[in-house]
Parts: structure tokens; C-alpha cells; sequence
């Protein structure tokens, strides 16, 4: 599961909350979050967000990002957000920063992890049915102004082969450490 030439997978830091908020508003133009809220998730210590920029042709551009929540401890997990910008879509990345939030998770000791997904979005219903996802309920018209359904899906995770570690950053968060020093 590798990326594009001139991608890379890194660990988001608050730095990144101008490029992740363009991202958010083109790719979720009538529900976005706020740059307070997308602030809140940046700076969360129960939080895993990872983003994708580009490497080649100057300043780094971030393409796509994803984020998990986890309290520490708790066997379950919730998919916050995932985007990809559009003209960067069908390549693999939104496949790389999911399989990303779910090493997290298996890391983490997660067992289960949760996530919702407007009614109306076939794409990444396809891409998490494709990642063991199953519909588990519907909330009605959850998604406003829209008033679209939300389809509540899950996944039963397999423990990491090693077991699971304990809390603390994997090896992407690993690389945000030593790209601050
Ligand atoms: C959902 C999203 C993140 C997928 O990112 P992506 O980089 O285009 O996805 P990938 O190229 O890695 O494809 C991953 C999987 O998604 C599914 N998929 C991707 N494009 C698809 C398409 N046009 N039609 C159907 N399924 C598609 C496939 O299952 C694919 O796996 P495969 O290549 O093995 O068949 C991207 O479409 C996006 O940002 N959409 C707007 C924001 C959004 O809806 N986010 C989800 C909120 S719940």
C-alpha cells in the first residue's frame, strides 16, 4: 500500500489547520467543520490525524487527511474524518490514510471502531465496506442543512501481530517528533 511519487504520509500537526480547513470546505461543502472544531481535533491528545502532502515543486501541499479518536484504554475507536482533494482522488491516498487510522487503532489495542458516512456518498461506503465495514444502523436525516441520512458503520479489528502497544505515537507519529525538533 504505497503512495504516489512525490507524496508522503506524515503526522498533522495545529500547523496544518489552514490547509486541512481548505480541504474540509472543498470537500464537505454544506456540513464542514469549523476551524475552531478541525482546531480542537488538530490539538486532541486522544486524537490521530494524519495528513498527505506533496514533496516535489516547492512549498509542501497537503492533498488529503484522516483523523481516529481514541481515549486511551477503551477497546473502541471512531473514523472522525477522511478527505482527499479532488483532483488528487482515485489514486490510493484515501486507501493509505485509512489503512493508517486502523494500524493506529490495532496499536492503540482497539477492537472495534465506528464511523458514519452520509447515505448518499457510494465512494467511501465502497472503499470502508472494502475494509470489513458493515452498515450497522441509520440515523435519520443526521447530516444538516441536508437533512441526509448518516449510515453508522463498524469493523471488528484483528490484534496487530505483535500485540498491542502501548499508547504513545506510532511510527508516523514517531516522524512529527523528530520533524518539530
Ligand atoms: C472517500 C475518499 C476519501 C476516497 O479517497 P481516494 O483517494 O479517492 O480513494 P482511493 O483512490 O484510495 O480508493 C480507495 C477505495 O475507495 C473506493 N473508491 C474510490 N473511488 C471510487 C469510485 N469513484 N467509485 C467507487 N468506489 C471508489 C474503492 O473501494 C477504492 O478501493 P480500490 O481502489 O481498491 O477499488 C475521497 O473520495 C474523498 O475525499 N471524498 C470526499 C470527502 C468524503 O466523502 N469523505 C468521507 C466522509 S465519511
Amino acid at each position: 500500500m504505497t503512495l504516489p511519487d512525490g507524496l508522503r504520509l506524515r503526522r498533522a500537526h495545529p500547523q496544518d489547520l489552514d490547509d486541512v480547513m481548505w480541504l474540509e470546505h472543498t470537500s464537505f461543502p454544506t456540513d464542514a467543520w469549523s476551524a475552531s472544531q478541525m482546531s480542537g481535533e488538530l490539538y486532541s491528545p486522544h486524537g490521530y490525524y494524519v495528513v498527505v502532502e506533496t514533496t516535489e515543486g516547492g512549498a509542501p501541499t497537503i492533498v488529503g487527511y484522516a483523523g481516529l479518536s481514541s481515549l486511551a484504554g477503551n477497546p473502541v475507536a471512531d473514523v472522525q474524518t477522511i478527505a482527499v482533494a479532488a483532483e488528487q482522488r482515485g489514486k490510493g491516498i484515501g486507501r493509505v490514510l485509512f489503512t493508517e487510522l486502523l494500524d493506529e487503532a490495532r496499536r492503540r489495542g482497539v477492537q472495534e471502531v465506528f464511523l458514519e458516512v452520509r447515505a448518499d456518498n457510494p465512494v467511501a461506503q465502497t472503499m470502508y465496506t472494502a475494509f470489513g465495514f458493515e452498515r450497522i444502523a441509520v440515523r435519520p436525516r443526521y447530516y444538516q442543512p441536508d437533512g441526509v441520512d448518516a449510515w453508522v458503520m463498524r469493523a471488528s479489528l484483528t490484534p496487530a501481530p505483535s500485540g498491542p502497544a502501548p499508547s504513545g505515537p506510532g511510527p508516523i507519529g514517531q516522524e512529527t517528533l523528530d520533524d518539530r525538533s
